[in-house]
């Protein structure tokens, strides 16, 4: 069996409203009327969240500075805008509310304002992170990325490579998952982030890490996500749908907390450097590219999630099962319009940043069989 460390993460709270109580959640970890940064994104203010939020905490007295200025993927720069405005309000509580972007943005800049060092510094773990000095909380409003129980972050560099960061200095302190937060979520969120949730899940039970806590979370966050996805895009208030949705999510973060991710994730994340696709989009289609591939490597393993996905238990049946999901959520899975070289793809997916991610996979890649997959990316 492999070594594993399971790192846990501060206390989980789930529950319909119950983002009500986070102004006793942060009295609970910090002094009465300390300040509280909220760090969250220009969707999550645009649908009523971000003041929901804000109101909530200037109720119990606590001074609320607010950072919102992100769009979509992070960029370093945005992390340590964020880590400025921390460090100008002495020691605060910092409140990540939003997707994964704005969950890691919050995640790192709360933990690089202990040293000077710009984000870009701790790409790649090229300088460890200094020990947390402020207390966290992590609220998401998407159901996908699992950020909120994950040690890594994702961004860009300044040249728009997409890198990571990686420690156990960014698990929060506290995680709310309150599924009314996710119902405003339009279908093709709903859609992407919850594909993304999904190869999160099933990367983290056939990579080269699984072991029996990945199994145990991730092969549940499956069943979940093939049970409520298809609901929660076409009735996101069903409250039901949502929950399963949100809690498939963290499942799947706490299952690849303790495995990392694997080769569709690199083909994603190369996606992303090359043609700027949307992570949730990018590694569902890079996991359709490689699972009837990758299944010949670890049988038993494929054939959990094939059953899981509601399909025979037989390894051949985890591919056809996933891309039924993908085309009932109607995602475009043709990238012929962004002209991507197959020779380029192959040589990001296999670059520096990418490489533990292949290193995970179930089957070893070498350059050749890269070179293949990035051919099946593209061939639709
Ligand atoms: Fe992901």
């Amino acid at each position: 069996m492999n070594p594993f460390s399971f790192p846990g993460v501060g206390a989980i709270f789930f529950g319909v409203d119950r983002v009500e109580q986070l102004a006793d959640d942060v009295s609970s970890l910090e002094e009465k009327g300390t300040s509280v940064v909220l760090i969250s994104d220009a969707g999550v203010a645009k649908e009523g969240i971000l003041d929901r939020v804000k109101s909530i905490l200037e109720r119990s007295g606590h001074d609320v500075i607010v950072f919102s200025d992100l769009k979509s993927e992070p960029r370093a720069k945005s992390v340590d805008e964020a880590a400025a405005i921390v460090r100008r309000c002495g020691k605060p509580c910092i409140v990540g509310l939003g997707g994964g972007s704005a969950l890691d943005v919050a995640k790192l800049a709360a933990v690089i304002v202990g040293d000077d060092r710009p984000a870009q510094d701790y790409a790649l773990c090229a300088h460890s992170l200094p020990k947390p000095a402020l207390k966290r909380i992590m609220i998401p409003t998407t159901a996908g990325t699992g950020s909120e129980v994950t040690r890594n972050v994702i961004f860009a560099t300044r040249e728009g490579r997409k890198v990571w960061a990686w420690g156990k200095e960014l698990l929060p302190d506290l995680v709310i998952l309150d599924p009314r937060l996710t119902i405003s979520l339009p279908a093709h969120i709903t859609a992407t982030s919850g594909l993304d949730a999904l190869v999160h899940a099933i990367e983290a039970c056939t990579s080269q890490h699984r072991n029996p806590f990945s199994d145990s979370l991730g092969l549940h966050a499956i069943r979940l996500g093939k049970q409520h996805l298809m609901t929660a895009i076409e009735k996101p208030n069903d409250m039901i749908a949502r929950s399963g949705m949100l809690l498939a999510s963290t499942l799947a973060g706490l299952a690849f907390g303790t495995t990392g991710t694997a080769a569709a994730h690199s083909i994603g994340h190369a996606l992303a450097t090359i043609a700027g696709i949307p992570h949730g989009r990018a590694v569902a289609i890079g996991l359709d590219a490689i699972l009837e591939w990758n299944a010949e490597a670890s049988p038993e393993a494929f054939a959990a999630v094939a059953d899981a996905l509601g399909s025979q238990r037989n390894p051949d049946a985890a591919a056809p099962a996933f891309r039924t999901l993908i085309e009932q959520t109607g995602l475009d899975r043709s990238l012929v319009d962004k002209k991507i070289d197959p020779e380029t793809l192959a040589t990001v997916m296999m670059a520096e940043e990418n490489k533990p991610m292949i290193e995970n996979n179930a089957r070893p890649i070498t350059q050749q069989d890269a070179l293949e997959l990035a051919r099946r990316t593209l061939s639709f």
